[in-house]
């Protein structure tokens, strides 16, 4: 394994602002969308919130100590909108920008370099209140936010990312409503998902024109898409290659199409709010600007069949009642393993995917960073404090030798990040799904190191001997 890997690839990690952070009345943050959708009832497991989460914004020294000691080259954080724009919109709130100021110079003096994410799903509550991402201004607000950011860590950040994941804030935030906003637009909410890359291009371009000294990309989620009979062993007919078809675009080409080639995939039946969002030349023309790298969050591959009675498994995102959608989730075999959130651990998915990248988009697809990849399990301390968490190990093992695969391939990735350095707020789910390589005990903010902390030490070690 260890000669798969170039000296200058990049081993790191994730995590993002309300996941992590806690502090949110400090320095004058405003309200995001996230505090508002945790303070409803029944939107999170036990009405849990991100108000106080890992304290990180408190114990931000003792983390990058943790990142040191692993031995990262790079880490993977999120700005909080509302903490550099309490309302959303007007001149920087300079007490919340020295926050990561502070965080970037901390990461510095350990050599890590920062891979800064603008916007991880906590959108300022006033921009929401105007509309959200339902509203084409929000994308120029956003650009507005990125240039004050730019202006004061553009000399230091190494990597930016303008959105996380776009796909889940169209089809969780804005579709079906489990995650905040909390809208159920279902396929209405396809605008939403234009108005995000229109900021994105608008974010690229604000950045470029501050003269950032870091590589812009953006981080999309990706899942291989795999057509399905809807119950197991049955082959899959027509309907199902259609609705599998309308799936990955929905997930994948909706968001990788106009980044990377400057257009809307062609429309199937039910998306045909589409050509109007394809008509909008001036938009498309920002959205497709060249980036310097492109970020892919990979958990799982999807199963879809024709939507009906048989296609009985949700994934548990999306459980609840969920109006009638052009697709299913069809079941994965039994023997399939599953993490902690019940969702299949399919390493070659990510071989897969990589590989399906590199076809798809050839010559206008930039180098591949893997900005995310991770498994939740239920880990809890043994009797004499320790935390053994060997099927993480063998979650992360089995990825990473799916991206050795992938270069093998051919496929130009040049990072690898896991999702999470510490458990954390794992949205609708709350702190029940634990996906970190070091526990939280979250009464204590105690920080113990698992054994997959141990093992990915090792495994960066083997690559940069100190
Ligand atoms: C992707 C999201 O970016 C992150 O916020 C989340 O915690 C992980 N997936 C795990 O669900």
């Amino acid at each position: 394994m260890a000669g798969q890997f170039p000296a200058d690839f990049v081993w790191g990690v994730s995590t993002s602002a309300y996941q992590i952070e806690g502090a949110v009345d400090a320095d004058g943050r405003g309200r995001s969308i996230w505090d508002t959708f945790c303070a409803e009832p029944n939107r999170i497991a036990n009405g849990e919130t991100g108000e106080i989460a890992c304290d990180h914004y408190h114990r931000y020294r003792e983390d990058v100590a943790l990142m040191a000691d692993l031995g990262v080259g790079g880490y993977r954080f999120s700005v909080a909108w509302p903490r550099v724009q309490p309302t959303g919109s007007g001149p920087a709130n300079a007490a919340g920008l020295d926050f990561y100021d502070r965080l970037v110079d901390e990461l510095a003096a350990h050599g890590i370099a920062p891979m800064l994410t603008l916007y991880h799903w906590d959108t300022p509550q006033p921009v929401e209140d105007a509309g959200g991402w339902t509203v084409r201004d929000t994308a120029h607000r956003f650009a507005d936010y990125a240039a004050l950011v730019a202006d004061r860590l553009g000399d230091r950040v190494a990597y930016w990312v303008t959105l996380n994941e776009p796909a889940m804030m169209t089809m969780l935030g804005y579709g079906v409503g489990v995650h905040a906003p909390g809208r159920q637009l279902l396929l209405d909410a396809l605008p939403t998902a234009h108005h995000q890359l229109y900021g994105h291009g608008l974010a690229v371009a604000a950045l470029r024109a501050a003269g950032v000294a870091g590589r812009i990309g953006i981080a999309n989620n990706h899942t291989p898409v795999v057509p399905a009979g809807a119950t197991p062993g049955t082959a899959p007919g027509p309907a199902d290659l259609a609705a599998a078809d309308a799936y990955d675009l929905l997930h994948n080409r909706l968001f990788a199409d106009p980044v990377l080639l400057g257009r809307y995939p062609t429309a199937p039946a039910g998306f045909e709010s589409l050509d109007e969002l394809a008509a909008d030349a001036e938009a498309l023309a920002a959205i497709g600007a060249p980036l310097d790298f492109y970020g892919v969050n990979y958990y799982q591959p999807t199963r879809i069949c024709a939507p009906g009675a048989l296609a009985a498994e949700l994934p548990p995102d999306l459980a609840g009642s969920l109006p009638p959608l052009p697709f299913g989730f069809a079941p994965f075999d039994a023997a399939v393993p599953r993490t902690g959130f019940g969702w299949p651990s399919v390493p070659h998915g990510l071989t897969d995917l990589l590989g399906d990248l590199t076809r798809r988009y050839g010559n206008r697809l930039p180098p591949l960073y893997v900005t995310e990849n991770g498994a939740s399990y239920p880990d809890e301390p043994a009797a004499d404090g320790s935390v053994d968490d060997p099927a993480r190990v063998e979650y992360l093992s089995g990825h990473v030798a799916a991206v050795a695969a992938a270069r093998d391939a051919g496929v130009d990735v040049r990072g690898y990040f896991v999702w999470s350095l510490l458990d954390n707020f794992e949205w609708a789910a709350g702190y029940g799904q634990r996906f970190g390589l070091v526990h939280v005990d979250y009464p204590t903010q105690r920080r113990t190191p698992k054994s997959s902390y141990r093992w990915y030490r090792d495994l960066i070690a083997a690559h940069h001997p100190r």
